[in-house]
């Protein structure tokens, strides 16, 4: 039986992935811990929630300890935005945060740590479409050069220690639950709310800027696949492209105006527009389906139609 330790449970992917592994493992199998964000009503009451942080490794490691944990979602990170805003804070929390966790993982003999990567571990060099598993990986932002360095210190610490370390590489994620936080593709979720509030949303990246973006039931259901995968299937560790759609604003703007006629979206690019120029705008995810069956299955229409039910519902209430 797995005890699954959630680092990030507050942010916009952990928190959505500790609801989904407690349902799948039982509640108290999966212990969220959050930094400083105090948790939602339900993260915390609905099974154990601790503070700590990857920066302090025995705030960590007590965690461990106390609930004989075994897996690790580190979901933790300081994304591409912010991280551009402050180098150093990203640095330490994306990789010496991780190398932190890694010596736990080798240390207290973990069975896996899960590590996700980025779309952002690619840069301006690299083949745009159909972006290959394996191709050249010269980042320009921080956020990205800690994200290579993640996949690589992941894979050595499998090579070196045995130490089951996995990870694949998220596109923007789009969500109804928790808000993102500093990241570039953030506007893919702003956007809906804006929509839904105001009817109209300026956007800071132009209108035919294409990125990959994924739905987060798809996203979760992938890295949860990825961890209960057999590892005599893997060929790859910390590395594997998973793509869903490749959008680019206009076309997520037109699918709202199908559901709100009266939506209009501006463009008014700023500092992120370079960010997101620098990556690529789908993936070559074939060994993804292959080793290990990754499967989207929301389509653009299907996600809008979601997520705008959901929102509405959530806005009414709030
Ligand atoms: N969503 C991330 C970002 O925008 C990409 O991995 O930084």
């Amino acid at each position: 039986m797995n005890r699954i330790l959630v680092l990030g449970a507050c942010g916009q992917i952990g928190s959505e992935l500790t609801m989904e592994l407690r349902k799948r493992y039982g509640n108290n199998s999966v212990v969220a811990t959050g930094h400083r964000t105090k948790p939602s009503e339900k993260l915390h009451d609905s099974g154990p929630f601790e503070f700590a942080d990857i920066l302090d490794r025995e705030s960590v490691e007590r965690v461990i300890t106390k609930h004989d944990v075994d897996t690790i979602y580190n979901m933790a990170a300081i994304l591409s935005a912010r991280g551009e805003q402050n180098p150093q804070l990203a640095f330490r929390v994306n990789v010496l945060g991780l190398y932190n966790m890694l010596e736990l993982g080798r240390e207290h003999n973990l069975e896996r740590i899960m590590v996700p990567s980025s779309i952002a571990a690619f840069g301006p060099g690299t083949p745009k479409v159909n972006t290959p598993n394996e191709t050249l990986m010269r980042p320009t932002t921080m956020y990205g050069v800690n994200k290579v360095t993640g996949e690589l210190l992941g894979n050595y610490y499998f090579q070196k220690y045995g130490l089951d370390v996995r990870g694949v590489r998220y596109p923007g994620i789009i969500s109804s639950g928790t808000l993102p936080g500093g990241g570039t593709t953030d506007y893919a979720v702003e956007i809906y709310y804006e929509a839904l509030r105001k009817k109209s949303y300026t956007c800071y990246l132009r209108e035919d800027t294409v990125l990959p973006l994924m739905y987060m039931p798809d996203a979760i259901e992938g890295i949860i696949k990825l961890a209960e995968a057999d590892v005599s299937k893997l060929k790859r560790h910390c590395d594997y492209n998973i793509n869903s759609m490749s959008l680019s604003v206009g076309e997520l703007a037109a699918s709202i105006k199908k559901f709100i006629p009266e939506f209009v979206c501006e463009y008014k690019p700023n500092f992120r527009q370079t960010i997101a120029d620098s990556w690529p705008k789908s993936l070559d995810d074939s060994a993804a389906r292959e080793e290990w069956g990754w499967q989207p299955k929301y389509s653009l229409e299907a996600m809008t139609k979601d997520m705008l039910t959901k929102l509405s519902r959530k806005l009414n209430k709030g």
